[in-house]
């Protein structure tokens, strides 16, 4: 369903991709795993438009979208929910909502995908006139997956949805994703919480310094002894990955 050969990608001269190249089947629920700066974000960028990587190319759908405008890519059918969710904080709840669904000329069709918002998320009804900006972290984060749902998208990328957040949302956040996943929604799930997010993941790569380091599924990723040190930290080697900046 999504394809990326071989992108690279350049803040000003600074580059930030160094010709990654990954693949998210129709269905399935893919991680990216890595430390800050690896460039994650910078990959779900690439995929959703706002960045235009320098070369390489980035199928969806049997369609090549790089290059295309991010409005037309919302369009194809691909939802993002970005790092540090970007609600509308001066605007509703019910009002991000509505801007979520901006494609939708039909309005029982909008009424309805937000119905289907509320009955996932019932504080997003209770709290639908308020301002989204006087929402806790957690309510933020639902809201944000919420807007991106609104076109029920058939690829959802979602950009670190469990950071900063207690315990109990993680879950209730991570719930969401594996529900969303069961329900058929193809997913591309950005994470530092690696234990979680390979729990429910398919297959996960390891991202590092702009390349992708590992790749494989929560079993055979565990295996992997630089895995359990760096990341799950098990190993000896903890203080050295840190040294690293992994
Ligand atoms: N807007 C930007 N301008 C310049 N450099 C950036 C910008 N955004 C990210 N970078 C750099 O690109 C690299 C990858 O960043 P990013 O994709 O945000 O990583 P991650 O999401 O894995 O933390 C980092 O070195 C970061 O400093
Ligand atoms: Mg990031």
């Amino acid at each position: 369903m999504l394809k990326l050969i071989g992108v690279e990608a350049f803040y000003g001269k600074i580059k930030a991709l160094h010709g990654v190249s990954l693949e998210v089947p129709h269905g399935k629920l893919v991680c990216i795993l890595g430390a800050n700066g690896a460039g994650k974000t910078t990959i779900l960028k690439t995929v959703s438009g706002i960045l235009e990587p320098e070369t390489g190319t980035i199928h969806f759908d049997q369609q090549r979208i790089d290059g295309m405008d991010p409005e037309d890519i919302v369009g194809l059918g691909v939802g993002h929910v970005p790092e540090n969710r970007h609600i509308f904080p001066e605007l509703t709840v019910y009002e991000n909502l509505i801007m979520g669904g901006f494609l939708i000329n039909d309005k029982a069709i909008l009424e309805e995908r937000l119905e289907s918002a509320y009955h996932r998320f019932p504080v997003l009804q209770d709290r639908s006139r308020q301002l989204a900006g006087t929402l806790s972290g957690g309510e933020q984060q639902m809201l944000a997956i919420s807007r991106a749902l609104m076109l029920q998208p058939k690829l959802l990328l979602l950009d670190e949805p469990s950071l900063g957040l207690s315990p109990l949302l993680v879950q209730e956040i991570f719930d969401t994703i594996e529900e969303l996943h069961r329900s058929g929604v193809t997913i591309l799930l950005v994470e530092q919480n690696i234990n979680q997010a390979l729990r429910i993941a398919d297959y996960g790569y390891v991202l590092t310094s702009g390349k992708i380091f590992l790749s494989g599924t929560y079993e055979e990723l565990r295996r992997e002894e630089k895995v359990r040190e760096m990341y799950l930290g098990e190993g000896k080697y903890v203080r050295r990955a840190r040294l690293w900046g992994m």
